[in-house]
């Protein structure tokens, strides 16, 4: 808190440059630390990739590529592998392991000092279709024996080289209906999942949310007590959706708690952050996303004594095919980036990190909503200073723009 209101005084004198025109933007590599500027807060985070994989065409390959291995260790403290830990591309077939993408970004962090969190050991998509036994039930033992042991094999090879895994991804459909409750959550859950398709969510007998937790906390017990086991999700901003992962957490947490002396099963929950600036038509069907709800969403999930975490955030604004976005929608874009910040920095006691999906729009997933703080060529977006300096940028943006190095303390550039 005390740093942004330090830095608040130096506005005053630059307001009569507001009009005459910015100063060039600074070249990527002299810009203010985004870690540094947030140490106090919470740790900043990015995805990494070791190899070229996108259909887009763009290089996504950080590893080995100068330019995109400084923004990583310049801003960021911790990485999450982009793809290259997820199930169907560490174990495409049963027996076959592809960990060497795996081995180059734990290689990275550990040559780096960066920290890593895993990502991400069960989900309904990017996962292998033999791995839940095609989703049948009737071979619903077969799909628990290879939810079981890839959970095992795959924490016990990555060991303390993580600090954190997102154990299970995504169970809840993007929409969730109202009229969720504490005994009706199960209702809710994305039925067209392998894994629940395959083993059910009986709470009195096989439920794969209970068992893959419960199997990840006695491996992570065995590797490091305090790793910390995270649900992840997206549209956690949305109420309907929210109230489905408070009861579900509630819930198991409860009931592991009685079981286990008062232990904690989910540690977290991963809010994923893939947010919007728009909020019309049938692209948009969840409408722009509220500062407001995502402050709510924090603190509901922290009120169950779990900590949460910003773990994939893009903010997307239009639909562009072509880059740079015109001037206004990038600044409607940073206004949001700067009011999501605001509400981590309020909120920064129950965060555990705030990590982006991407360093650059060209290489994002979502490329054509141009989401992320970098543009073409590693150009820094206004959205790079909304999040640098939210109280200056929704204050004054363009004084802001205009002379950054007056706003920013001297010890971040
Ligand atoms: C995305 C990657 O960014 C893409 O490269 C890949 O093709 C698809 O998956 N939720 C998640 C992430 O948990 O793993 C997804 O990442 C984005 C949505």
């Amino acid at each position: 808190m005390k740093r942004f209101l330090l830095l608040a005084g130096a506005g005053i004198t630059l307001l009569a440059c507001a009009t005459a025109g910015r100063v060039e933007t600074p070249h990527f590599d002299e810009l203010p630390s985004l870690r540094m500027i947030w140490a106090d807060y919470f740790p900043m985070g990015n995805i990494i990739a070791s190899v070229d994989f996108t259909w887009q065409g763009a290089h996504v390959a950080d590893i080995g590529n100068p330019a995109r291995e400084h923004l990583l260790t310049r801003h960021f403290d911790i990485v999450t592998a982009e793809n290259e830990m997820k199930p169907d591309w560490i174990r495409p077939q049963p027996g076959a392991w592809n960990i060497v993408g795996a081995n180059r970004i734990v290689n990275f962090t550990q040559t780096h000092g960066m920290r890593l969190h895993g990502h991400t050991l069960v989900w309904h998509s990017q996962t292998p279709a033999w791995m839940y036994a095609h989703g049948n039930r009737s071979h619903s033992a077969e799909a628990i024996e290879n939810m079981t042991y890839h959970i095992e094999r795959v924490m016990r090879y990555f060991g303390d080289s993580v600090e954190s895994w997102d154990v299970l991804n995504e169970v809840f459909p993007s929409t969730v209906g109202g009229g969720v409750g504490p005994g009706n959550w199960r209702g809710f859950l994305r039925n067209y999942s392998g894994w629940f398709r395959a083993i059910g969510s009986d709470p009195n007998g096989d439920c794969f949310i209970w068992i893959a937790f419960t199997t990840a906390r006695r491996i992570a017990d065995e590797i490091n007590p305090d790793m910390i086991l995270y649900y992840n999700d997206y549209n956690l901003d949305s109420p309907n959706k929210r109230a489905a992962v408070y009861y579900m957490v509630r819930e198991l947490n409860a009931r592991f708690a009685a079981e286990n002396n008062g232990r904690r099963l989910i540690d977290a929950v991963g809010m994923q952050g893939h947010y919007h600036r728009d909020g019309a038509g049938a692209a948009f069907p969840w409408g722009p996303t509220s500062p407001a709800n995502v402050r709510a969403s924090i603190q509901r999930f922290a009120s169950l004594g779990v900590y949460v975490s910003i773990t994939e955030l893009d903010v997307t604004v239009g639909n562009a095919v072509s880059r740079p976005i015109a001037p206004r929608e990038e600044r409607r874009q940073a206004i949001l980036y700067a009011q999501l910040f605001q509400a981590f920095r309020d909120n920064a006691e129950h965060i555990r990190r705030v990590t982006f999906w991407g360093i650059d729009d060209p290489a994002s997933w979502r490329a054509r909503g141009s989401p992320l703080l970098f543009g073409e060529n590693l150009r820094p977006k206004e959205s790079f200073w909304a999040v640098a300096n939210p109280d200056a940028f929704l204050r004054d943006a363009n004084a802001f723009l205009s002379d950054p190095k007056a706003f920013i303390d001297a010890r971040y550039w």
